[in-house]
């Protein structure tokens, strides 16, 4: 069993607790996966889905929040009916839906992609008053959920979003957002879904576009191909810097909370893994590189 008060390893990386969950883990072949993705025609890549919609129970507090007025402050959009994917197509800016709050809507704005059941950006938000967060899922129960403990403690400056983040990033101005968050994302463990991964050269493309010179992308995995596939994703990109410096893993900072799917990784004996990259200038090319 791992102990989950362990710091999170630095690479190079063992296998730590569990099994080795995936049969090639070689840094060589991770590598090569990625850039035959990086050959499939932009908007193809564009139609294929990060998530899979699951039809699960609607607690009685969801469905009160997704239903009753009381909540419209925490949920920026629903479904066209309970059941149906947000449309995010007329969202443009999340700044302004702070804009009569104590915040307003020029403090420090952090979006979660996929907050799944929302406890651990709910506590995040709570100890972070002064900055502003939204989450976007396409589940309806976490949705519903986070807006109710919202709701429950009087908080200001969390708002949530029932859609695709993909569609929304793909609308949102550039140097938009301080910080980008995604907590365990799917880890889509077949070869033949790595396709669906947030984590790829062009989805993290649009993520770099959207967040502020000097903003934060941050990500935690506990599945081990996903965390070596992101590192080498995101220390191949220019627009990114590794903030433990390239082909590290971060510490996890004390800022973040233990998501529902880490503990449940934990309990099955598996680590956990963060990922930390600061939006960067691109570097200039130098004159001479231009001299044939
Ligand atoms: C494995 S769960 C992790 C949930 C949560 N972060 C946690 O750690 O407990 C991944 C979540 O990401 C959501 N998701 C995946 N792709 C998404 C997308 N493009 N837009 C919004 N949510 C997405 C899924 O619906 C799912 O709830």
């Amino acid at each position: 069993m791992t102990n989950p008060n362990q710091p999170t390893p630095k690479v190079p990386l063992a296998p730590v607790g569990g099994d080795r969950q995936s049969p090639d883990i070689s840094r060589d072949t991770i590598s090569q996966e990625i850039q035959n993705l990086a050959r499939t025609p932009t908007e193809y890549s564009h139609a294929i889905a990060t998530f899979m919609r699951r039809r699960t129970h609607l607690s009685q507090y969801a469905e009160t929040a997704l239903t009753d007025p009381a909540f419209a402050p925490y949920i920026i959009n629903h479904g066209k009916d309970l059941g149906r994917l947000g449309d995010v197509s007329n969202i443009t800016d999340l700044r302004v839906f702070f804009k009569d709050t104590p915040n307003g809507e020029n403090a420090p704005l952090t979006l979660e992609i996929g907050f799944g059941m929302g406890d651990s950006l709910v506590e995040m938000a709570q100890a972070e008053l002064a900055r502003n967060f939204v989450g976007i899922e396409v589940h309806e129960p976490g949705i519903g959920r986070t807006a109710y403990l919202s709701h429950e403690l009087g908080l200001t400056n969390l708002k949530v979003l029932n859609g695709d983040a993909i569609a929304l990033l793909n609308n949102l101005p550039s140097e938009h957002l301080d910080t980008v968050q995604l907590y365990f994302p799917d880890p889509w463990q077949k070869k033949r879904h790595y396709k669906r991964r947030f984590v790829t050269t062009d989805r993290m493309t649009l993520v770099a576009d959207k967040l502020k010179t000097g903003g934060i992308f941050h990500s935690a995995t506990d599945w081990e191909h996903y965390a070596l596939w992101m590192l080498e994703v995101l220390d191949n990109m220019s627009e990114f810097e590794n903030m433990a410096g390239k082909g590290n893993f971060s510490p996890r900072p004390d800022s973040r909370p233990a998501t529902k799917f880490e503990k449940r990784g934990t309990d099955y004996g598996r680590a956990s893994w963060d990922l930390l990259y600061q939006k960067v200038q691109p570097k200039a090319i130098p004159h001479w590189a231009y001299a044939s």
